[in-house]
């Protein structure tokens, strides 16, 4: 894997970033992730030869993202049939390792879906590993199309709110080739906007705690060779007030059916704030993401994290030694923080969601409703 890694040079694009690949090594199958924990420090692989291995990952964040974890969830579920393990418990494992981003429970449930359907028709053990595997790749590549497709009508969409195009985007948390299997959701629209000279300079939420957007963001932002900045949370409203925020572009976690959109924490104030100033605020999400089971925001699971997340700076970015070590203490011991990992934003707020089947604008769910009978066609 390190040959795909290679310094940016400036103006350019690096290597395709994998964060996420099967492999059959003589030992057996793996699924082999690019660890999240350790970037941009460190471009580390993290192997996962069974499926508790992969539940870690997923809780401790080395693998990420709504799109992405539908993707892992899948593939590992076709871990635990290629390997022999019981695949019911490794789907009911993997489905609750977070319980926000609906796209994990969409990728384990039509993976585990394909492997009792093979079974089901008198497949032997091998034959039904093959059948959960080919269904987890479909997946990983329509992701992939997926981002194509959210690129294009996320551009199509910015040339009609913003004419004459010279953006200014603000971005929050990660949504680039790290969440997915192609370019990412909302990332790729500001991509897209790159390579198209569209875009004059992408606005980085830090995103706190755990610093997806300087970590990862950045990370992505300084490979595709575009103009980036990187700012404190704290320091969006004051963007906003001196008029450098063309349109907000942000992901995903699971959008119900009302239209209201769970997203890293951070990104309701991030609403607000482009209502009171009149900036489109846009969300880029592939229609896995789109969760009709859950009616309100209100119901939505927001995952709680543990405070030592906030209490804490990480001495180190290799997650098993910080469980252990501890961080450096950022609050006098014993001070109880709030970590919601989520916030939700109501309909009312997002300007338009992009999805690969189109755009819904104005947000209701109405709109949400007409997309999805789309999809069952
Ligand atoms: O806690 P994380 O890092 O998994 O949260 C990820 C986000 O909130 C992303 O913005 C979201 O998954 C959309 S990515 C396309």
């Amino acid at each position: 894997m390190a040959d795909q890694y290679v310094q940016t040079r400036d103006g350019e694009e690096s290597p395709r970033l994998a964060s996420l690949r099967w492999d059959e090594l003589p030992e057996g199958p793996v699924l082999i992730l690019l660890d999240q924990r350790r970037l941009p420090a460190e471009e580390a692989e993290l192997v996962c030869t069974d499926v508790p291995a992969l539940v870690q990952a997923i809780r401790t964040l080395a693998v990420r993202g709504a799109p992405l974890l539908g993707i892992a969830g899948a593939y590992g579920v076709a871990l635990a049939a290629a390997r022999g393990y019981d695949v019911a418990e490794a789907a009911a494992l993997l489905e609750t390792a977070r319980p926000t981003a609906v796209n994990l429970g969409y990728g384990v449930r039509r993976a585990a879906g394909a492997y009792e359907e093979a079974v089901g028709k008198g497949a032997d053990a091998q034959e039904a590993a093959a059948a959960v595997l080919a269904v987890a790749r479909e997946l990983h590549r329509e992701d992939a199309e997926a981002s194509e497709r959210m690129a294009q009508h996320g551009l199509v969409l910015l040339d009609e709110l913003l004419p004459g195009g010279s953006h200014r985007i603000l971005t929050h948390c990660n949504t680039g080739r790290l969440v997915s299997g192609g370019e990412g959701t909302a990332f790729a629209v500001a991509l897209a906007a790159h390579r198209t000279g569209r875009l004059r300079k992408l606005w980085v939420d830090e995103t706190r705690p755990l610093l997806q957007g300087a970590r990862l963001t950045a990370y992505e932002a300084a490979r595709s060779g575009m103009s980036y900045t990187l700012l404190t949370d704290n320091a969006a409203g004051s963007l906003f007030v001196a008029g450098e925020v063309d349109a907000v572009l942000i992901g995903a976690d699971r959008i119900a059916a009302d239209g209201s959109v769970a997203n890293k924490v951070g990104s309701y104030p991030l609403a607000v704030l482009a209502k009171y100033h009149h900036v489109p605020f846009i969300v880029v999400a592939p229609t896995t993401t789109v969760d009709l089971g859950t009616a309100h925001g209100a119901s939505i699971e927001v995952e709680q994290r543990s405070g030592r997340e906030v209490t804490e700076m990480p001495v180190s970015r290799a997650a098993e030694q910080e469980a252990e070590a501890g961080g450096l203490p950022l609050a006098p011991l014993g001070t109880q923080a709030y970590n919601p990992a989520f916030d939700v934003t109501p309909p009312e707020l997002v300007t338009a969601i992009v999805t690969e089947e189109g755009t819904v604008s104005p947000v209701t769910g109405a709109g949400i409703a007409e997309l999805c009978a789309r999809l069952r066609r």
